[in-house]
């Protein structure tokens, strides 16, 4: 590991960017290498098998690539294969999931309250998130919802419109979700309909995004390890395991400006 050398993203798809997006405005002297598994999405309705699978292949990608950090850029992916990646890496590079960094969170600033958490189908059957807020024994009752179709109607460009706003009320509207504190944003699509879920609560809820939240935990990482770069005017890739003008396009919405995505035939 050299503090020059890039940091690995991987997502199954280009949602991840908008951790990638994050990672820039935190750490602006880093490389960022991104791998996002378009061949494969969505990872939310895949088994934890077929995804850990997918996730051990595309680390060897990053790892090919002298990644300092491999960064799961993926709630499904972390919830099913972050402890294998890790093992998988050892020593070769810091390991970091986008669930850890937000359980810490929370566990210190939401004691005895009651919590919502909205994701993938995987996300939450997985039940990840509810076994470390648990282990931290901080009396936090959390309420967990399946939203299976956000991620795609974002990917879409279905938000901030009232397509978006139907279909949000009617996740939110599920009685588990009742009387919350704060709602976790479990997916990486998210961040793009916050303020429409801000909307709804009407500032009564705090929604807790991930994406800075996971950055400055990898600031911290690195730091801890005298890893940071100090590289003015650092390059990023961008590659994708399927390409599509469309997957092409979309990039801007995640990552604030479209960004040239290049095939990277992983699966062929
Ligand atoms: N970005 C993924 C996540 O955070 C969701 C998209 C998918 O299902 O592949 O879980």
């Amino acid at each position: 590991m050299e503090a020059d050398h890039p940091i690995g993203v991987f997502d199954s798809g280009i949602g991840g960017l908008t951790l990638a997006n994050a990672v820039r405005n935190v750490l602006p002297n880093e490389s960022i290498f991104y791998f996002g598994d378009t061949a494969h999405l969505p990872y939310g309705d895949k088994s934890t098998a077929a995804i850990q699978a997918y996730s051990i292949k595309i680390c060897n990608v990053l790892l090919s690539q002298n990644c300092k950090a491999i960064l799961i850029a993926c709630n499904s992916a972390s919830s099913a294969a972050f402890e294998l990646v890790k093992e998988y890496v050892g020593s070769k590079a810091i390991v970091i999931n986008v669930i850890d960094p937000v359980v810490d969170i929370i566990a210190n600033q939401y004691a005895n309250k009651k919590i919502g958490l909205i994701g993938t189908r995987r996300t939450i059957m997985s039940n990840v998130y509810k076994t470390k807020i648990d282990a931290k024994s901080c009396g936090i009752d959390l309420r967990s919802v399946a939203t299976p179709l956000l991620a795609s109607m974002i990917e879409e460009g279905f938000y901030n419109n009232s397509i978006s706003n139907e279909v949000i009320t009617e996740y939110l509207r599920d009685g588990d979700l009742q009387d919350i504190e704060a709602l976790i944003l479990g997916c990486t699509h998210y961040p793009l309909i916050k303020s429409e879920i801000e909307g709804f609560y009407k500032g009564k809820v705090d929604v807790i995004d991930s994406s800075e939240i996971v950055a400055l935990a990898l600031r911290n990482s690195l730091l801890g390890k005298g890893l940071l770069s100090s590289v003015i005017g650092p390059k990023h890739t961008f590659y994708v395991s399927d390409y599509t003008n469309s997957f092409h396009r979309s990039t801007s919405m995640f990552f604030g400006e479209e960004v040239a995505l290049k095939h990277y035939r992983l699966w062929e």
